[in-house]
């Protein structure tokens, strides 16, 4: 689950940094496509954020989980 998680962060990455080359390229040439790509943009770091939440939350378990198997000793 979090090997899969890590990887989707990456892919996520890759095409925020592939869309902001776009953006950079566009700006002052193509307003429209700026637009569309800045929406674009816009929803791929949401959707970093979000599996950066889930990762967080993995990890805040697997921290939980190991304190109980501590506590069991
Ligand atoms: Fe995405």
């Amino acid at each position: 689950m979090r090997d899969a998680i890590e990887k989707a962060l990456e892919i996520e990455g890759l095409a925020i940094e592939h869309y902001n080359e776009l953006i950079k390229r566009v700006k002052d040439v193509d307003y429209t496509t700026y637009d569309i790509l800045q929406d674009i943009l816009v929803e791929e770091v949401k959707e970093e954020q979000d599996l950066e939440d889930i990762l967080a939350r993995l990890e805040l378990r697997e921290v939980e989980e190991g304190e109980e198997i501590i506590e069991q000793f």
